[in-house]
């Protein structure tokens, strides 16, 4: 489709009835009526759908496939549900993202466990477990795990994190293939930590290496250069060792596309629009990386090798919104700018404020209006940065939204995409409660997959 006549509207998931927005069929507004707003709202069939569709590509390239999604993205317990039904595995954090993913039912070999900062009992729990791998990030971390195997008396898998210094076309903060950045083991210590794991094979089965080279990543190139500079060190320890690794990790990172039009796209640095409207196929991805690969891979490293990915803005991204309702609305005569003033701030999507992340913003209450007017939209928080543009002029957010004429205290708006890392790093700032989460089942029927926070809950765990 090309850019002019891209649209938010998705056939079978967003479109409009009776001038309302609807998500697979249920109306957005009746949604609100009935759970209230801010509310996050997600897709059973689109998540299944996304876990499927990429599995198929990247499967093309390859066969054997493990598909970890990132529970950081979202790991609310019926999102985790959903994507366990749906087939797919799980990339972990933490030691809670660990327990969630146990609870939820994830089996041991499904489950990946990254991360800079590991506690003994995160190890422990991972190894007591007997996961997939726990990707190891320092050469002291290679050393604490083997220590806490030896305690828990059961041999740790582990993956060896490879950080290549490759830079990618996303926001900075987001980019974690880079030596600056916080995570890994440089190309100069894997010889030491593969040496240093097969020494201690009575704790350490090595099992494979791992890359990410960042979020949102709009290009298959730094996957290719990290893939390629990966498998040259591979070669390189097989010749040495002759140890085989069983699955080579490429990552999370592929994008989704936040701009579904080009009127507000327009406004947005050139830079940002080429991140932000990315469209990268999966396959093309792996098999660049694979190409890499091969051109080195001497011993057939790749034979019965399984290639782990770690999705999780491409699993969850596009499956979720936020619908938001308009409390206020005022003028500013001296710039002849109209405000609107909305129950979502940034503690709902945090990359809002941190990132400056562009979400579209659309009306669900008059989907079917013409969105012209340019309209200042802000958020509830008592914070200046709390609005849906840059307010240090800078060219990651248009300045103006786009919204029906007509728009009108009490109309409900929705933040388009929102389903990657938004509900997981929303806070309760400013004594508001979290909003309720409702999954809109394969079935069409909406059901709720959290709570709606209350006033008790602001204080609930505050001992006074
Ligand atoms: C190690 C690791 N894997 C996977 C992901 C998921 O990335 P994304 O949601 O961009 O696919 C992340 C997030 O940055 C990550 O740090």
């Amino acid at each position: 489709m090309s850019e002019q006549t891209k649209s938010w509207q998705v056939q079978g998931y967003l479109e409009t009835r009776d001038g309302h927005l609807t998500i697979n069929g249920a109306d957005a507004v009746q949604l609100t009526e009935t759970y209230g707003t801010p509310l996050y709202v997600f897709s059973e069939k689109r998540i299944a759908d996304n876990i499927r569709n990429l599995r198929r590509a990247v499967e093309a390239a390859h066969p054997r496939i493990k598909l970890c999604y990132a529970s950081k993205a979202n790991s609310n317990m019926a999102i985790l549900k959903t994507v366990l039904e749906a087939g797919g595995d799980l990339e972990v954090n933490s030691g809670g993202e660990l327990h969630k993913a146990q609870v939820a039912g994830f089996r041991p070999e499904q489950i990946i466990f990254n991360g800079v900062s590991k506690t003994d009992d995160e190890i422990a729990a991972a190894i007591e477990y007997g996961i997939l791998a726990i990707n190891i990030d320092s050469l002291y971390e290679l050393d604490q795990v083997a220590r806490v195997a030896r305690n828990v008396g059961k041999r740790a898998n582990v993956a060896i994190r490879i950080v290549p210094e490759i830079v990618t076309r996303s926001h900075i903060a987001l980019q974690t293939g880079l030596l600056s950045s916080k995570f890994g083991l440089s190309p100069a210590q894997i010889e030491a930590a593969f040496t240093h794991a097969l020494e201690m094979s009575d704790a350490i089965n090595l099992a494979g290496a791992h890359i990410h080279v960042g979020s949102q990543t709009p290009d298959a190139q730094p996957y290719a250069l990290a893939f390629g500079e990966m498998w040259k060190i591979l070669v390189d320890l097989y010749k040495k060792y002759n140890h085989r690794l069983r699955h080579i990790n490429i990552g999370g990172g592929l994008p989704i596309d936040y701009l579904p039009t080009t009127a507000m796209a327009d406004q947005i640095g050139e830079r940002e629009r080429a991140m932000l409207s990315a469209q990268l196929d999966p396959e093309t991805v792996l098999r660049a990386a694979l190409a890499e690969a091969v051109k080195v891979d001497e011993a057939n490293l790749l034979a019965d090798l399984t290639i782990v990915m770690e999705p999780g803005r491409r699993i969850i991204g596009d499956t979720g919104l936020i619908l938001t309702r308009v409390c206020n609305i005022k003028t500013r005569p001296e710039t002849g700018d109209t405000w609107l003033l909305t129950d979502a701030g940034y503690s709902l999507a945090l990359s809002m404020g941190m990132y400056k992340w562009y979400y579209h913003l659309i009306s669900a209450s008059r989907a079917a209006e013409a969105h012209e007017p340019p309209f200042k939209v802000a958020g509830p928080l008592c914070d200046s940065g709390d609005v849906y543009f840059d307010l240090e002029k800078g060219s990651r957010l248009p300045n103006y939204r786009l919204l029906p004429a007509t728009t009108a205290v009490g109309d409900v708006l929705a933040l388009l995409n929102t389903g990657a890392y938004a509900l997981d790093q929303s806070s309760q700032y400013n004594g508001r409660p979290r909003p309720a989460v409702v999954l809109i089942k394969a079935s069409g029927e909406a059901t709720l997959a959290r709570l709606r926070e209350t006033y008790e809950d602001l204080y609930a765990y505050d001992v006074w």
